[in-house]
């Protein structure tokens, strides 16, 4: 695929004021997800739940792209139909999760680092070959006492840039996904700076290793308290914190930068990306965008709980949570949505 392929695949993941959706979840995370609603946790019920999924109607009116995991780019809906072809026929993007998970770091009490860098050009060329059109890497980064350790930021930025050079290679855009994680009772103010080494960190990597910035996205997360500060902060100073900080570090040449929701209600997390567009978007260089999993997924999954029946409704939950975030790209989402 040529450059000017992967750039015309990263505009259009950001085009139109639509976002991803992150349907990427490893099989572990999924079941500890399904356990809580009561929900079987075999691959049949992983199965049955990404077809709800792609099989929500108008889904491609607001949704761009949806990242696949290994098990389930695998897999076909009831009538056989590969779930990448489904996606495409919905006029979404395939991508597809291509790390192996955060693991403990040596020497580094508390922090991880991603790995899955073994053996991945040959991955991803299977991947191209089952349609995918780009692929996402995660790394998690915890603010605590004393981290995050530069060893910790540096080693995992490092990973996150070999592959994104590997996915240009094979066709793939990488979204490059360092997550600042919510954990823990930092202010926003310190959640900010860890951000801004974070990104400034992972961009220098993403350089030397030649990764071309037109051909990527960013996944980041909002700049936002900890989880347990007693301040937590109006969604008004979230946007001004996370714009100020993505400012700072993101160079212009990146086309689109697309949230984690990482754990936040999903109605805030609409409510925020909103402000960020109302206040900034005609002063930004790249798109605001949504790449969310639990934001998007987490109503409709309430929903389902694994019966036949909800399906309707869940579809029509996940619908709305996906149109209440393509409001927020245009900085049209008010709270009365919610209502409706
Ligand atoms: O890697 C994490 C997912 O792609 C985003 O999930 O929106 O639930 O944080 P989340």
């Amino acid at each position: 695929m040529s450059a000017q392929e992967l750039i015309d695949t990263a505009r259009a993941m950001v085009a139109g004021a639509k976002g991803l959706l992150a349907m990427d979840e490893s099989n572990p995370t999924c079941n500890k997800r399904f356990a809580k609603l009561g929900i079987p946790q075999t691959e049949e019920a992983r199965r049955a739940y990404r077809e709800l999924i792609v099989t929500t109607p108008a889904l491609g009116e607001c949704i761009s792209g949806a990242i696949l995991y290994d098990e389930t780019i695998r897999q076909q809906k009831k009538d056989g139909t590969p779930f990448a072809k489904a996606i495409r026929d919905a006029g979404i993007i395939p991508g597809i999760k291509v790390d192996t998970g955060a693991k403990d770091m040596a020497g580094h009490l508390g922090e991880k680092v991603t790995e899955g860098l073994d053996g991945l050009r040959e991955r991803l060329a299977e991947y191209s070959h089952m349609g995918a059109r780009f692929a996402k890497w995660r790394a998690v980064i915890a603010i605590g006492d004393g981290i995050p350790s530069r060893g910790c930021i540096e080693a995992n930025a490092q990973a996150l840039a070999r592959y994104a050079a590997l996915c240009q290679e094979a066709g793939l855009v990488p979204v490059v996904e360092p997550e600042v994680l919510m954990d823990g009772g930092h202010t926003l103010e310190r959640c900010r700076e860890v951000t801004e080494e974070v990104l400034r960190t992972a961009f220098n990597q993403l350089y030397t290793q030649r990764v071309m910035l037109e051909g990527m996205i960013l996944k980041p997360n909002m700049v936002l308290p900890g989880l347990t500060c007693p301040r937590q902060d109006a969604v008004d100073e979230v946007a001004d914190a996370t714009v100020k900080c993505l400012l700072r570090a993101v160079p212009a040449a990146v086309p689109g930068i697309a949230f984690l929701s990482g754990g936040q209600p999903a109605e805030l997390a609409s409510a925020r990306l909103n402000a960020m567009n109302a206040r900034f978007k005609s002063r930004l260089p790249w798109a605001l965008a949504f790449s969310f999993a639990r934001a998007i997924q987490q109503p409709a999954l309430e929903i389902w709980r694994g019966e036949e029946t909800n399906v309707p409704a869940a579809q029509q939950a996940l619908l709305h949570r996906a149109r209440c975030n393509q409001a927020a790209r245009r900085g049209e989402y008010t709270a009365t949505m919610e209502k409706t």
